[in-house]
């Protein structure tokens, strides 16, 4: 029988992704977006923009939250968050809103509304604290910035509604996720982004980046996306990291990124002073510039995803150069 989810966050990066994937699963969609005005561009590229149902939701307000809520899904995921670190450090209060009342309000709705929804909460590796081992879902919590801790106290609170009204909900501990969709307040689309016009335009100036240095670990979330709509199909609710496993620079990001495109990156300096060039040309590629940099950059954390490939069996499928790979093809397209 098919089923009906709700998104919210539909619009972005993951949400477009798990929609396509529900639709390919045979469930009725529906997404929040804050304006129905502006085009889901991300819906419209990847063909399913008629084939899912918009609410608007312009506000945090818990009677329209609840109202939507009513409207007899069998899962909610909840994505729709401030999810740029940057972000949240200028923008605190507004990130509290977000993603601590936001997410307290859908929790409410469903408890009062319809509680035998299941509820996917997003939630990121950014409330993991690093040790140098990867990290599982019983690894300790920590919080260096606004969003992080605005994250876990979103988790927390959706484990105090899963024990305190037996609901089924689950957190979803998402490392980072990148695509062809990403957008470039993410360092991941703004370096493609850049390199691209780089490679096409022979005038084009070089760009800036912050702490190259900082490690990562990237998949592709179209593989998220199929985690997440798993990991509201198991028996019991748990908690479940989404991860590679893998960890890499930046600069390794960078430099598999520019090798794709035709260049070779060679890099001088140190700390601030740092500077790519193209050694074919001598042109430069990047500056660093320290307004980019973080007040607080954690050492690499890698993720134990063995939860989600024992109970959910899931296991990612776009290795890294292929997901570079996707992101130039996409981005160079639209250069066009
Ligand atoms: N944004 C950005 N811009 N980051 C830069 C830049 C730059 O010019 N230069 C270097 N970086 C470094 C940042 O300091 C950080 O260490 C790393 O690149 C990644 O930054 P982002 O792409 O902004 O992502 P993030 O890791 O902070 O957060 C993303 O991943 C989390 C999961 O680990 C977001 O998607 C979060 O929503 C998500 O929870």
């Amino acid at each position: 029988m098919p089923q009906k989810a709700l998104i919210t966050g539909i619009t972005g990066q993951t949400g477009s992704f798990l929609a396509q994937h529900l639709l390919q699963l045979g469930h009725e969609v529906h997404g929040t977006s804050r304006s129905l005005t502006n085009e889901p561009w991300r819906l419209v590229h990847l063909g399913i923009r008629e084939r899912v149902t918009l609410h608007e939701l312009n506000a945090i307000v818990p009677g329209r939250i609840a109202e939507i809520a009513a409207q007899g899904y069998d899962y909610i995921f909840h994505l729709a968050a401030e999810s740029s670190v940057a972000n949240s450090l200028k923008h605190p209060t507004d990130t509290v809103t977000a993603n601590v009342v936001q997410t307290t309000a859908w929790l409410e709705a469903v408890k009062n509304q319809s509680p035998d929804c299941r509820f996917f909460n997003a939630v990121t590796s950014e409330v993991l604290a690093a040790t140098g081992d990867p990290l599982d879902e019983d690894s300790r919590r920590s919080a260096t910035n606004p969003y992080a801790v605005t994250k876990l106290a979103s988790m927390n609170m959706a484990l105090v509604f899963r024990d305190s009204f037996d609901l089924y909900i689950v957190n979803g501990l998402l490392f980072n996720h990148e695509s062809e969709l990403r957008d470039t307040r993410f360092v991941t689309a703004k370096i493609i982004y850049n390199l691209c016009l780089l490679a096409k335009e022979p005038s084009a100036p070089p760009f800036e980046l912050g702490n190259v240095l900082a490690e990562r670990d990237f998949s592709h979330a179209e593989d998220f996306a199929r985690g997440i709509a798993a990991s509201l199909q198991a028996e019991t609710p748990r908690d479940y990291i989404f991860a590679s496993g893998a960890l890499r620079t930046v600069k390794e990001f960078f430099d598999t990124a520019a090798t794709l495109l035709g260049f070779q990156p060679e890099w001088s300096g140190d700390g601030t002073d740092m500077v790519c060039q193209d050694s074919l040309t001598g042109r430069v590629l990047v500056t660093i510039n320290p307004a980019f940099y973080r007040p607080v950059d954690e050492p690499g954390k890698a993720g134990n995803a063995k939860r989600a490939c024992t109970h959910l069996n899931w296991e990612p499928n776009i290795a890294f150069e292929a997901l570079l790979r996707r992101m130039i093809t996409f981005q160079m397209s639209r250069l066009e």
